[in-house]
């Protein structure tokens, strides 16, 4: 004998399925149509897509910049750009470089472990650099080089809107945060960071290179890590 529910609601000729022999069994529970959560689609996608389009063109445009001067393109960012959270590295490496997409080298590899390890699939979230050009010799941007392009950061923050904003590195904490600051003293703590009046749910940990040189360091962004899913769930974050 077959068993299939059939909720209350639904519309069904009782004869006919008696004559066909399968047994029906109601349910009385009322019918959840939001069986998981749901993603609401952004009805301002269009617009998104322009402003990221108008933001990237001013990138372009920038002048006299020694790291665009020596990068072979521009790296702007990668990802789903509906996401819920949004990851700022510091700037492209030779890989990025050449690809013209953030986080695809050694650093990216690592990256996309510690996703995977607080379940989240890279290609869901959306990431970017505090400089879209590689500097040259992977040197860390200068202090005029981050003050220059967090104004562009910001925007981009603001355009993309995520519930949480993750910033790797010192480089990406300095561009937010301000500077004189020490990324051992900030990290795995929330921070609400405001763009255009509005807050951001921000929280800093160590760059996946910076991993890869000390990877006796990784215990403390597996804490960090923890702390960002532990948000996800508690707030039923959609990502
Ligand atoms: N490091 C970064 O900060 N960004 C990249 O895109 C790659 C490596």
């Amino acid at each position: 004998m077959i068993k299939k529910q059939i909720n209350q609601k639904d519309s069904i000729d009782i004869e006919l399925l008696n004559s066909i022999g399968y047994d029906y069994v109601f349910n009385n529970s009322p019918i959840n149509r939001f069986k998981n959560k749901i993603k609401i689609p952004d009805k301002l996608d269009k617009n998104k897509h322009e402003k990221l389009l108008r933001l990237k063109k001013e990138i372009d445009s920038i002048e006299d910049c020694k790291l665009k001067k020596n990068a072979s393109q521009l790296v702007f960012a990668d990802g789903d750009t509906q996401s819920t959270i949004m990851i700022v590295g510091e700037g492209p490496g030779q890989k990025e470089d050449e690809l013209g997409k953030p986080f695809v080298g050694d650093a990216g590899n690592l990256l996309n472990k510690m996703l995977k390890a607080i379940k989240i699939e890279r290609k869901k979230i959306y990431i970017t650099n505090v400089v879209n050009y590689r500097p040259p010799n992977n040197r860390k941007p200068e202090q005029s080089e981050i003050n220059r392009y967090s104004k562009y950061l910001r925007e981009h923050i603001s355009i993309i809107d995520p519930k949480i904003l993750i910033l790797m590195g010192s480089t990406a904490m300095e561009a937010i945060l301000g500077s004189n600051k020490r990324i051992s003293k900030e990290r795995g703590q929330w921070k609400e960071i405001i763009i255009k009046q509005k807050n951001y749910k921000t929280i800093v940990t160590f760059h996946p290179a910076y991993l890869l040189r000390k990877p006796d360091q990784k215990k403390f962004s597996w804490e960090d890590l923890k702390i960002v899913r532990k948000e996800i769930d508690e707030q039923n974050i959609v990502i």
